[in-house]
């Protein structure tokens, strides 16, 4: 049921793999409720993935950007601000990764070159992405940025591996960055702590927990819906 929530509200979604991913969902979502956005992931998972189906079925824009590229950032934006005629009104940060979890490694062993490489990608990204919105002004007031984390950010999962600090930074610069665009601009930043959710990427999350179990850590079968 749409209820129209969004209607005239223009945003970016990153993150949208396949039919699996949280973004892919969203993007539907954001559609039924009247909003529009720009689509978009890294130029190897558009040349990969299925988005364009997601772009065709949402009347929606694909731009390509890695998230870890400045230059790529400032062109999405300026960009997507060039279709919307102005400034936007959300952003879904729906990116994560880790080559460590990738390739099996133990947390006890860690390739703390690929630890630097997933971290760029799923927690520094996120400062890039706001600190160019911010320069350029880009988000309207009362706008909102969302960023995905996961609670293993806040208590220990060993089997979510370097992810779990990952997401500690993420969270951590969504605090840092969520005080001056609150303070200079009104715009919202916030993490939304996803449960676990079977996706390409991110094939379930163990449900081992070592300190502070709570009641919604049991671990049902993922649903998407
Ligand atoms: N699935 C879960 O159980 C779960 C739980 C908690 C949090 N999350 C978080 O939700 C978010 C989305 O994950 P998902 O489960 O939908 O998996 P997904 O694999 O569908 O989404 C991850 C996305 O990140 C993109 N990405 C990777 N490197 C990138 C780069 N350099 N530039 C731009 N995009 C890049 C991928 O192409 C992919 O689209 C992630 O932040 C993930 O950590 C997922």
């Amino acid at each position: 049921m749409s209820y129209n929530l969004l209607k005239g509200k223009k945003g970016i979604i990153f993150g949208a793999l396949d039919q699996n991913s949280i973004a892919w969902k969203t993007a539907e979502r954001v559609y039924e409720e009247g909003g529009k956005f720009v689509l978009t992931n890294a130029p190897i998972a558009l040349r990969m993935g299925q988005v364009d189906l997601l772009a065709k079925k949402t009347n929606s824009k694909l731009i390509p950007a890695d998230a870890t590229k400045l230059e790529d950032l400032e062109n999405l934006i300026n960009n997507t601000m060039d279709i919307f005629g102005g400034k936007i009104d959300f952003v879904l940060h729906s990116i994560g990764m880790s080559v460590n979890v990738r390739k099996g490694k133990h947390y006890t062993d860690l390739n703390h070159d690929w630890m630097a490489k997933g971290w760029d990608v799923s927690a520094v990204s996120f400062h890039k992405l706001m600190q160019c919105l911010y320069q350029k002004d880009a988000m309207n007031p009362w706008g909102s940025i969302v960023a995905l984390s996961y609670i293993a950010a806040q208590r220990t999962f060993p089997n979510y591996n370097d992810m779990a600090d990952n997401k500690a930074y993420l969270e951590s610069i969504a605090r840092s960055f969520g005080y001056f665009f609150g303070k200079d601009k009104k715009v919202r930043v916030n993490t939304i702590s996803q449960s676990p959710t079977l996706t390409t990427k991110v094939p379930g999350i163990g449900c081992a927990v070592t300190h502070s179990p709570s009641p919604e850590r049991t671990c049902n079968p993922p649903t998407l819906s």
